[in-house]
């Protein structure tokens, strides 16, 4: 008899149990809007040229792979800072910052939410809808977590006065986790006047912003992304960034990412960094390597910084005229419904209002697959077979 019989099954991770059901479907009009990456015009995630060319000066120059320090590459993390807070912002407040890269942005989580958790033990409040690992990433910190709500479904838009509501009744000290761009699942981000309520309400009652930065570029810009969490900064607030660059490098299975915490004085960063560093290396020691050279040297080479950026304003130009291309096919042959505010939106992900059954229903009879709350990755889109999808959604609803 085995010493584990009796352990139970865990439950199959939804997104990717809809792989394995999308890669077993035969039809050759099968279309996939589920997935989390980014896809190009043939649905393909290629590696980006601006990598590849990171990666030919990195294999000539490789002198070693000895292990990084307990916190991470030194230049990637100085870079790292610039991009996210922009070059004037990083240089005045970095010592007041502590940096450490991460197994991609779910490990940036992970090492946030576990220093919380020993460290002050608050509550963490997630928005209602979110990226689903959220929850199990904090619980398996130990923290306790909590939703406030964020999205209104009637009106398929952003619930600020919900969300204000809400966050006004936390205790000083409550951690309230943020998308600063590209809403995952909604696609709905509040407007620069609303980041401006929301960081001095945030000073005010003394909240701590967790932000979680996955999608730098993929909304309006690079810097405009940037502008959320940058205004928090400006103001002083403590907060935690946590950033990936699986989605903005393409560098999904590199597991580059980092953990910014900002306290409001260099002697408490230095602190907050023996702590985190003292975490990191009963859990994995040190990071890996690869992926943050790609980026510390694509960031730090001007030639290839330029690459990447007209790469990644590429990406995101694809996305939008996805995004614009579904609204205006729905909104002319859907009159049923109002799909505008799809074209609203920012970044990859958006809900399409498709309740479960109808969900079911498009990949019964059409072979389209989607999460069952109808959250959909524009990218799983193209010119081919856009109207075949819509035609599928015109018919379920
Ligand atoms: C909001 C959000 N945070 C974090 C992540 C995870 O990033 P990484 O793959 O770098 O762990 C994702 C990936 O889908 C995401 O959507």
């Amino acid at each position: 008899m085995s010493f584990f019989e009796k352990i139970p099954l865990a439950p199959p991770d939804p997104i990717l149990g809809l792989v394995a059901a999308f890669q077993s479907d035969p039809r050759d009009t099968k279309v996939n809007l589920g997935v989390g990456v980014y896809r190009n015009e043939n649905l393909q995630t290629s590696v980006q040229e601006s990598v590849k060319r990171a990666e030919a000066f990195l294999l000539q120059e490789e002198k070693n792979k000895e292990y990084l320090p307990i916190e991470g590459e030194k230049l990637y993390l100085e870079q790292m800072g610039g991009l996210v807070f922009g070059e004037e912002l990083w240089i005045a407040e970095k010592r007041r910052i502590a940096c450490f890269q991460t197994v991609g942005g779910t490990g940036a989580l992970k090492i946030g939410g576990t220093f919380l958790r020993e460290e002050m033990n608050n509550g963490v409040w997630i928005p209602n809808p979110t990226w689903p690992n959220h929850r199990g990433v904090f619980t398996h910190c130990g923290l306790k977590v909590e939703e406030y709500p964020y999205y209104d479904k009637q009106g398929s838009c952003l619930n600020f006065e919900g969300m204000m509501d809400c966050l006004g009744k936390l205790s000083s000290g409550s951690i309230v986790l943020l998308h600063p761009a590209c809403h995952n699942p909604t696609g709905c981000d509040p407007s620069e006047e609303q980041w401006e309520t929301l960081s001095s309400f945030f000073k005010e009652r003394r909240l701590i912003p967790f932000f979680d930065f996955a999608y730098q570029g993929f909304g309006w810009g690079i810097e405009e992304d940037a502008k959320s969490l940058r205004c928090f900064l400006k103001k002083g607030i403590e907060m935690l960034v946590s950033v990936s660059n699986a989605k903005n490098f393409s560098l999904y299975g590199e597991r580059a990412g980092c953990l910014l915490i900002i306290a409001s004085a260099e002697k408490i960063a230095e602190k907050i960094a023996s702590r985190v560093k003292q975490m990191i290396r009963v859990n994995y020691s040190n990071p890996p390597m690869h992926g943050a050279k790609i980026v510390a040297r694509i960031l730090s080479t001007p030639e290839l910084r330029g690459n990447w950026e007209v790469e990644l304003n590429e990406m995101r130009a694809r996305v939008v005229s996805m995004r614009l291309l579904l609204t205006e096919e729905l909104v002319s042959r859907c009159k049923k419904r109002d799909f505008s505010s799809i074209g609203k939106g920012t970044g990859m992900f958006t809900f399409t209002g498709l309740d479960s059954a109808q969900v079911e229903a498009l990949r019964v009879e059409h072979g389209i697959y989607m999460p069952s709350d109808g959250r959909i990755n524009v990218c799983g889109l193209n010119r081919e077979n856009l109207e075949g999808v819509v035609q599928a959604i015109e018919s379920v609803i």
